[in-house]
């Protein structure tokens, strides 16, 4: 898994760029292009991918890399 890219978007879910393999708890592989997006804010319905509820159910994160954790 060369070139693999996580961003954590401001506000929104985790963007996955590059070729993995995604698996649910029974190790069973999800159908992923080669970019796609990871809820992060526990409101989607289609868990794991993001659906946008993000966008209006008042998550906020700004976190930034080498920020202490609370
Ligand atoms: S981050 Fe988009 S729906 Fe949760």
């Amino acid at each position: 898994m060369e070139n693999v890219r996580i961003k954590v978007r401001e506000n929104g879910p985790y963007l996955v760029t590059g070729v993995v393999t995604l698996v649910d708890a029974d190790g069973t592989p999800y159908q992923v292009e080669q970019n796609f997006v990871l809820c992060r804010c526990g409101g989607s319905q289609s868990k794991p991918f993001c659906d946008g509820s993000h966008k209006t159910n008042g998550f906020t994160a700004g976190e930034r890399a080498g920020q202490p954790t609370e």
